[in-house]
């Protein structure tokens, strides 16, 4: 069983994508052992608890060094012998230490095709706002493994979702979060669940 730790900051709809995704059995062999927040007011730590999920906050506020914040947060991973880390609108600086030890074993869920609209800064509406300017005609979702750089990881499953001359960002973030986000972040947990899937030179291969 693979015991999954998902981090959240804010309304958690992917979260409950996996949760839901769980409870169907459209993903097998894992169960989610924790949703972390660094925001204690993120509506995800109340998803979690709707469903007797463990809702733990861990905030770098509530830290004099961030170094101490860092090693909470490793803490609690490693205690819980967590093997699959899941950033779902995760808005935390992932320390390094972490991102080491889960190698391979952490993805994020970013809502565009990378490496377009994608890197430091381009979070929550901007990314749609920027992919509206720049005029595409295609967005979509990106899950990837997270390495020490922003939206740099192997990528593991993209999707993509027509953008409509009418959209604004708020519809074109909700179309991409329906059409892709809430279909290929429990699709991959699944698959890396049933071991389906390897890194081979940064690579991502998927047994289908
Ligand atoms: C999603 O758009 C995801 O792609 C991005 O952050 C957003 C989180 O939304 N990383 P939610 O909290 O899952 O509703």
């Amino acid at each position: 069983m693979l015991k999954v730790a998902v981090l959240v900051s804010g309304g958690g709809t992917n979260l409950q994508a996996v949760i839901d995704a769980v409870e169907t059995g459209n993903i097998t062999n894992a169960v989610i052992d924790v949703v972390i927040s660094n925001n204690k007011n993120a509506y995800g730590l109340e998803r979690a608890k709707k469903h007797s999920i463990d809702a733990v906050t861990l905030s770098p506020k509530d830290y004099e060094q961030r170094e101490d914040f860092n090693e909470a947060l490793y803490d609690e991973l490693m205690k819980r012998k967590i093997d699959l880390v899941v950033l779902a609108g995760c808005l935390v600086v992932i320390p390094d230490k972490i991102i080491k030890a889960f190698e391979n074993r952490m993805i994020n869920i970013h809502p565009s095709l990378i490496p377009s609209f994608c890197g430091t800064g381009y979070y929550g509406l901007k990314v749609h706002e920027k992919a509206l300017e720049r005029g595409v005609k295609v967005s979509g979702a990106t899950v990837h493994f997270v390495d020490e750089g922003t939206d740099t990881g192997p990528i593991i499953r993209q999707k993509a979702v027509i953008v409509r001359e009418d959209d604004t960002p708020e519809v074109l973030q909700r179309r991409i979060m329906e059409e892709a986000e809430w279909i290929l972040l429990p699709k991959t947990i699944d698959d890396i669940a049933n071991n389906r899937i390897k890194v081979v030179d940064g690579k991502v291969q998927i047994k289908e």
